[in-house]
Formats: structure tokens, sequence, C-alpha cells
């Protein structure tokens, strides 16, 4: 059994003064995203975190929350960096779906935090493949969903996400990801309320979930599809270590990249894509 008291005495040095628990929580109207919230001051990740108490048994819908990630992850590898300021958070689930049918979980967040930024904070949000969401062509999301798999089902899932919240890129975050970042404190001019903003988060995920859920992977493509611009711009994708060009035509259900070549073929891809205006 996994103890959440204990983790609360470990690691929340100063919870209350970052974010509130018992605030998001008097208001959260979800069955169960949300219900159990576990914040941290500091740790690696919210998504390493995550797997431990999934091993262990933690509920469908349990966050984890973290004011600082000292090794955030990003997919392919890479490095996330998690100062303070920034909503770092995985949301642990348990869908009762086999292992194939699942590619659209990784379209879930993405679609929640965009509609969660257009909706409240009226930004023209939108999502890039594979699942970052840019405001204004900067990255101000990402996300990294991870799944653990027995034989064909699916064991849980992390949702990570990673939402440049209240931080100013260009004093918090390395000099190669200034220009290419953004933060809602920067598109607003203002700071916002971490509680009401994970509160929202965590509904829309919930809602956009149980879509994904009741009515499959297509489906979530197709949502994700609607806040997208770079179908039809020139694409360049980096598919493990090889580089692919053509024009970015559409996204499958499985959440492949469809590109097509300058042969006139089209190829499925996966990977990390840079996309310019045509
Ligand atoms: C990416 O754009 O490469 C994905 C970044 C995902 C970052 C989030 S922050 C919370 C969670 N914990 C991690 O270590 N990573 C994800």
């Amino acid at each position: 059994m996994y103890s959440a008291d204990r983790i609360y005495e470990q690691d929340c040095v100063v919870q209350k003064m970052m974010l509130n628990v018992d605030e998001v929580q008097q208001t959260l109207c979800t069955k169960r995203f949300g219900r159990e919230i576990l914040f941290f001051h500091e740790i690696t990740s919210t998504n390493d975190r995550a797997k431990d108490l999934a091993r262990y048994g933690a509920s469908e819908g349990t966050v984890l929350i973290t004011e600082v990630q000292t090794a955030g992850r990003g997919r392919s590898g890479k490095e996330w960096i998690s100062p303070s300021g920034g909503l770092w958070f995985s949301v642990i689930v348990r869908p009762k779906a086999a292992a194939t049918e699942t590619a659209g979980l990784l379209f879930v967040p993405s679609v929640a935090v965009v509609e969660v930024l257009n909706e409240t904070y009226k930004l023209q949000a939108e999502t890039k493949w594979p699942n970052d969401v840019l405001v204004h062509g900067k990255k101000i999301c990402g996300v990294l969903v991870e799944t653990n798999i027995t034989g064909i089902k699916v064991k849980f899932a992390l949702l990570g996400i990673g939402l440049n919240a209240n931080l100013d890129p260009e004093k918090s975050l390395p000099e190669k990801l200034r220009s290419v970042s953004t933060s809602l404190q920067n598109e607003l001019n203002c700071g916002v309320q971490l509680e009401d903003l994970l509160r929202r988060l965590l509904e829309k995920m919930e809602i956009t979930y149980d879509g994904f859920l009741a009515r499959g992977s297509n489906s979530i493509v197709e949502q994700w599809k609607k806040y997208t611009s770079f179908l039809g711009k020139d694409a360049q994708v980096l598919d493990g270590n090889t580089v692919m060009s053509g024009v970015a035509e559409n996204v499958d259900k499985d959440g492949a990249l469809i590109l097509r070549l300058a042969d006139g073929t089209t190829q499925r891809v996966y990977g990390d894509a840079t996309f310019r205006t045509n």
C-alpha cells in the first residue's frame, strides 16, 4: 500500500505557500481527477514519482504536482527545465483498454490545456503535433504521456503536463529555449491563480479523458485537429535518426503524422516536428 500522508510529511515543506490543495479540491467538479492530490516542494519528476505510486495501487485520477522538478523529463529523452512558477504535474489513469487502442490518450492533455487557455484566459492557444501547446507560435506547454503495459492490457498511464504559468522564460529558462517559449504570465501580462488553473485543467481533463474512453482514439484525434494550424504546411520530422521532409497532410487515429513526400507518396511518421508556413 502506498501512503499519501507519509509522502506529504516527507516532501511537502512549503506546500501551503505555493499551492493550496484544499482550495483546489473545495470547488473541484470531478469524480476521479484530483480527488487525491499530492503536492511537493521539489522532486525529480512527477511522472517518475507517479509511476511508483501507480505501481503501489494509487487510484485513477491521483495527481502529483510539484513546485520544482530537478530532473523533469520531456519527450525523446530530453530534459524539461522546471523552475518555480510553472505548473508541473502528472495524473495517473487506468484506462480499461487494449494497448493498441490507447494512442488517443496522447492527445487528451493538450486538448484540455488548449480549451482551458482559450475559454478561461481568452488566448488563441493551438495544438502542435505531437503534443505541444503553442500561443503566438511559441511553446507554452509540453505533454509527456507514458504507459505501463502488461501483455496486451494497459495497467496504468501517466499524463504528465508542463505548463509555463507564472514564470518569465527570459529569466527562468535556458537561453536556447527563450525565443521559442512563452508563458501565461507573459501572454496575460500578469500571473494567474494556480489553484484556479489546476482545478479547471483537472475538470477539463476528466471530461476529455471520459470522451476518449467512450468514443475511442479517433474522436479525440478529431477534437485535437480542430485546434491545430500546421496541417497543409511544410514539415520536417525527426523520426529516430532519420529526418523526413514533406507536407503535413493529416494525423491518423494512431497519432502518426502523415507526410506527403516530394515524390507524391505518403509516409506515416512519429517523432518531433518543425513546421514552416508554405
Ligand atoms: C515535452 O514537451 O517534451 C514534454 C514535457 C513534459 C513535462 C512534464 S512536467 C510534469 C511531467 N513530469 C516530467 O518529468 N515531465 C512531465
